[in-house]
């Protein structure tokens, strides 16, 4: 058997991050370790992996030795950071390089877009591979477009309301945009499979388990549902409007991340509706490898096993 590859974690409570560790632990490729910061060491949730027998390192970003012993003798650090604390991961590079990790995986993890300009989300995550690339770490970036379990709509009857953190009845545009789409259950396979692969590393990478238009997703709702969708409809123009609104009221106040959220959702529905980023066309544009065609033996959950799931009652409100 190959020597198993040794992984740290930061961010595994999290919902990419505890994805990414249910998927490691299914390939049984690799040792994972935990980093996590030492005001959540004593959180329920790091002591469920404590009892699962996971090593947790509780070392602060700005505990530099620490990082440097935690990350002494890993293969390869994953980060699944929250989207409010990406620049922090500025902190822990050096380490991994003093350290000499092998692969950095930073926290990407979101929709092919623009590397800068189009969304606030994506230049600060760019602004941590540049990072990387300044150190000459080798790393892979790992986009997944976006999850099923945020982009199924409501249904009338509101048998799927269990399972949704917010409605979901409007279609942008025409709806003919094409949006990659992964469950957030496929994530952890997928990253399984990538940070394995010579291929991948210094390469970005998305992962898709359907590439959707918004009127394929209600049309598929309707015929798995069997109800009649009536979604409103937003306009290119609104979507735009919506942009300008929310980085006003984050200039107004910058430290408020609920503001900061407010500009990562209209810029979401900017850069997948109007700018039409994340798409098989543009990811290819940008020199996106493509997992789909890197594994063709992977099997991912399509959209509409998905919803059926979902509608049957074994579905799973994130965030909860
Ligand atoms: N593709 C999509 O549709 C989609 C949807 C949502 C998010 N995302 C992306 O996925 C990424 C991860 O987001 P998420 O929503 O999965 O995360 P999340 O559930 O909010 O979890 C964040 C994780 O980061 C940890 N963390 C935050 N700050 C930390 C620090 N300073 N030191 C150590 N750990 C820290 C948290 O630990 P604690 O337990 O200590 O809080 C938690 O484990 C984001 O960057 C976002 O862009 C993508």
């Amino acid at each position: 058997m190959a020597v198993k590859q040794k992984v740290l974690l930061l961010g595994a409570t999290g919902e990419t991050g505890a994805s990414i560790l249910n998927g490691l632990q299914e390939s049984r490729n690799f040792d994972v370790e935990v980093l996590a910061r030492p005001a959540s060491a004593d959180k329920p949730s790091v002591q469920k992996l404590r009892e699962q027998g996971l090593t947790i390192w509780p070392v602060d970003l700005d505990d530099f030795n620490g990082l440097v012993s935690a990350m002494t003798g890993t293969d390869i650090f994953i980060s699944a950071i929250g989207p409010n604390d990406l620049l922090q991961q500025k902190k822990l590079l050096q380490a991994a390089k003093i350290a000499g990790v092998k692969r950095v995986i930073p926290c990407a993890f979101t929709t092919v877009a623009a590397p800068t300009g189009a969304m606030l989300l994506r230049d600060e995550k760019e602004e941590v591979y540049n990072a990387i690339k300044y150190l000459g770490i080798p790393y892979t970036v790992i986009d997944v477009g976006y999850w099923y379990q945020i982009s199924f709509p409501t249904l009338p009857s509101g048998k799927v309301d269990y399972a949704q953190i917010a409605p979901v009845k409007t279609i942008h545009g025409d709806g003919a945009a094409p949006n990659i789409l992964t469950d957030l259950r496929d994530i952890g396979r997928y990253v399984a499979r990538i940070i394995l692969d010579d291929r991948t590393i210094n390469r970005y990478v998305y992962t898709a388990g359907d590439v959707l238009s918004e009127n394929e997703i209600y049309q598929i709702a309707e015929e798995v549902s069997g109800e009649k969708l009536e979604p409103s409809r937003v306009s290119n123009e609104d979507i735009e409007a919506s942009v300008k609104q929310a980085k006003a009221a984050l200039a107004e106040s910058p430290h408020d991340n609920m503001k900061r959220i407010g500009v990562f959702v209209a810029q979401y529905e900017h850069s997948k509706y109007v700018r039409v980023d994340n798409s098989p066309r543009y990811a290819d544009y940008l020199g996106y490898l493509n997992a789909r065609e890197l594994y063709p033996d992977f099997q991912p959950t399509s959209f509409r096993d998905f919803f059926a799931e979902v509608l049957a009652g074994k579905g799973r409100k994130v965030y909860s």
